[in-house]
């Protein structure tokens, strides 16, 4: 059977053998001076003023910022949603910032998984339906569609779940539908834009802890989005945007581990009741 892990691997050898022919030991994503101009009508909204980083391998960073400092842009131009107007992004080494958008469609669809705020699941179709569709898309034969969605909800324990409908499941639980969806195609990366930020906490740090048990024992790269400065304590690294720049890239000290810290403010108010 083939499972994520195993999907993995799978993507490492693929790693080792073309690694001299277009250098995909290198970072995942490495994105130079890009920018994103809106028009709306005469208006110019310069939501992405040239943004450049690179990320590892196997790492786990949260995007901060103000609303309406470009971290959506950003991660839709991650994502291959949108294409920048300049700059360059490399994706495992290959130039992906000036495709069309239908090569764009095709490496969003086969090389990344997003996860969005309102989790974007089909609402008359099960869990495991939902979790099928993108390898639907790229063409996985049936049998190994089935194995694949099955083992990618159990990877995030919903094993039990499969057959239940997006009304039938609580947010938290359809989050983790939408993180099984983003991970049946073995993407380079997961691109979360807020996937707690319709949660109540609880539901939400259930959901980091999926995130961060990705990354931490299946390697798999995540970037995510939040507002909330105890999830992204649980990352090893913080982007801050601000007015379309970056204007901080730091290094989480101690992550915390999802499930296991208390929310500071939640003991103030615990304390606070007694
Ligand atoms: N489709 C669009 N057309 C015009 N302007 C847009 C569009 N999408 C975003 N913008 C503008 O671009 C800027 C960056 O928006 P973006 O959605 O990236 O911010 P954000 O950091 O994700 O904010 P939030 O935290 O509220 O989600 C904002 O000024 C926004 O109004
Ligand atoms: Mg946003």
């Amino acid at each position: 059977m083939r499972s994520a892990p195993r999907l993995k691997s799978v993507r490492e050898e693929m790693e080792v053998s073309s690694s001299v022919a277009n250098s995909r030991n290198g970072p995942v994503i490495s994105a130079r001076d890009l920018t994103r101009t809106y028009l709306l009508g005469e208006v110019e909204v310069r939501a992405l003023r040239g943004v450049s980083f690179d990320i590892d391998q196997g790492g786990l960073l949260a995007v901060m910022g103000p609303s309406g400092s470009g971290k959506s842009t950003l991660m839709n131009l991650l994502g291959c949603l949108d294409a920048p107007d300049s700059g360059s992004y490399l994706l495992e080494g290959e130039e992906v910032g000036q495709l069309n958008d239908d090569q764009l469609a095709r490496i969003r669809s086969r090389r990344i998984g997003f996860v969005f705020q309102t989790f974007n699941l089909l609402a008359r179709t099960t869990a495991r339906a939902n979790c099928e569709l993108p390898m639907l898309y790229a063409g996985v034969p049936n049998g190994e569609r089935h194995e694949r969605a099955e083992r990618a909800l159990e990877l995030v324990g919903l094993g039990d779940r499969m057959e239940h409908h997006p009304n039938e499941l609580s947010g938290g639980q359809q989050q983790r539908v939408a993180i099984a969806r983003a991970l049946v195609n073995d993407p380079a990366i997961i691109l979360a834009d807020e996937p707690t930020g319709n949660l109540d906490s609880k539901s939400g740090i259930e959901v980091m802890e999926i995130l961060q048990g990705l990354n931490r024992n299946e390697g798999i790269t995540v970037m995510l989005v939040t507002h909330d400065p105890f999830i992204a304590r649980h990352t090893d690294r913080v982007l801050r945007l601000a007015d379309g720049r970056i204007v901080a890239d730091e290094e989480v000290h101690n992550p915390l581990v999802a499930g296991e810290a208390e929310r500071p403010s939640d003991i103030g108010l615990e304390e606070e009741i007694a």
